[in-house]
């Protein structure tokens, strides 16, 4: 790409940040996203700091507006309302709250992405905001270890496909089979925004919806929740991205010498990664995520596997083998697609090119595990994967996801976490 090429996606990225800017917060993409979501929001900020550093801050301030008092932190924030998106704050029995907000969570991105902001911060006064910020972070923290770790097993668990933020992804599909589909009627949006084929198919939805509507019924209650629902399961990407983010979240707290906080953020994740180490499958050379219903691990195909990089799990004697093997991996899907990193591997029977988590490239995926590729001293499929996300981009557009054998743009178009991380990629050029 030309320095000219380069300025001029800057100059588009930052305009879809400006465009989705609804005044503190970006929506994902306008029509088809139209609120705050948790882990775009983390993305989102770090995007917004390379250019306006107050406003990345404000978009984490916003977001944290919307946490209960149990420190969970939900996935979306109806800071307005909007009826292009199904399901709404009623759905969810949150209309009540200010501002209303899911039941659910997403990802714990959050407090990776605040070290990365205050190790690249201009702001000399950036600890004072941090003093309110981590606080309700580590809350957040306490909250996944308390309600989704009740018997200390050192993983959390989840009880919705959309709080893995991989909606649909081909590893949830046993599990989820064995989820009721509502008996209700309901009205979906988001069919009329975007083409049916780039969705999750109706079976899905059905049972989507039987979960949400589980959960208020329950009046959120954890405990029944962990003992009666019918979806429980150990997603590896999102204790991946929890148990890094322990990581980060103690150095953060270590510099505001929070140090009871941070003791426990270590031992969270140094139990976790111990772990986490027997989801890893000898055969199929990665980490799965496990179905705690049925006891059986999810063995789907997925790029999931290859955050264990980024979580920093590759502890102990098994450590050097098991970085061999995942490279080994890793190299199979770098060889199956055109454009890296497919969310599926061709070979999984659920593979769809263009069906959102079942095959599709996902930017900010490939920039998560380029970055735990980078600080293993796996440069060279870093980089490839920085440089693939950015020729998709520029090829492309700025889109939700990308198909991973033709290029094409799909899903949701000037798409707000796409563009963060193009201006991050960006910047470290
Ligand atoms: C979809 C994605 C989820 C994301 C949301 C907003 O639901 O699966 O990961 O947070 O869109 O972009």
């Amino acid at each position: 790409m030309t320095p000219q090429q380069q300025d001029q996606l800057r100059s588009a990225a930052q305009a879809t940040l400006r465009a989705n800017d609804r005044g503190g917060y970006a929506v994902p993409s306008p029509r088809l996203y139209p609120f705050q979501w948790n882990w775009d929001a983390a993305v989102n900020a770090v995007g917004w700091q390379t250019f306006d550093e107050p406003r990345a801050w404000q978009e984490i301030e916003t977001l944290l507006t919307g946490q209960w008092a149990n420190g969970l932190l939900p996935s979306i924030v109806f800071h307005r309302p909007a009826d292009s998106y199904f399901p709404g704050p009623q759905e969810w029995g949150c209309d009540h709250l200010t501002p209303p907000t899911t039941s659910i969570s997403q990802p714990p991105l959050l407090a990776t992405m605040v070290r990365r902001m205050r190790d690249h911060s201009r702001d000399p006064q950036v600890d004072q905001r941090l003093r309110t910020i981590v606080p309700k972070i580590v809350d957040w923290h306490r909250w996944w270890y308390r309600d989704r770790d009740p018997e200390q097993t050192g993983l959390v668990v989840t009880y919705h496909p959309w709080e893995t933020g991989s909606d649909n992804s081909p590893a949830w599909d046993e599990p989820l089979a064995r989820v009721p589909a509502t008996p209700r009627s309901y009205q979906r949006r988001d069919t009329g925004v975007v083409d049916g084929s780039m969705r999750p198919h109706k079976a899905e939805y059905d049972r989507f919806v039987y979960l949400l509507d589980f959960f208020r019924d329950c009046r959120f209650d954890p405990r029944r929740i962990y003992d009666e629902c019918p979806l429980r399961i150990v997603d590896f990407a999102l204790n991946a991205i929890l148990l890094r983010a322990n990581l980060d979240l103690a150095h953060l707290c270590e510099a505001l010498g929070l140090h009871s906080d941070a003791a426990q953020l270590r031992d969270w994740h140094q139990r976790g990664a111990a772990a986490i180490a027997t989801l890893w499958s000898p055969t199929l050379r990665r980490h799965v995520s496990l179905d705690t219903r049925s006891g059986k691990p999810l063995p789907s195909r997925t790029h999931a596997g290859f955050l264990a990089w980024y979580a920093h799990v590759f502890t102990g004697e098994s450590g050097p083998q098991r970085q061999l093997d995942l490279l080994a991996e890793l190299d199979e899907f770098l060889g199956a697609t055109r454009h890296a990193l497919a969310s599926t591997h061709p070979t999984d029977p659920g593979y769809d090119p263009r069906r959102y988590w079942r095959g599709a490239v996902w930017p900010h995926i490939n920039w998560l595990v380029a970055e735990g590729l980078a600080e293993h001293g796996h440069a060279a499929q870093a980089q490839r994967l920085r440089d693939d996300t950015l020729a998709l981009v520029q090829a492309g557009g700025l889109f939700e996801y990308f198909a991973p054998d033709t290029g094409e743009g799909l899903g949701g178009p000037d798409f707000s976490w796409t563009a963060a991380i193009t201006l991050i990629l960006l910047q470290t050029r």
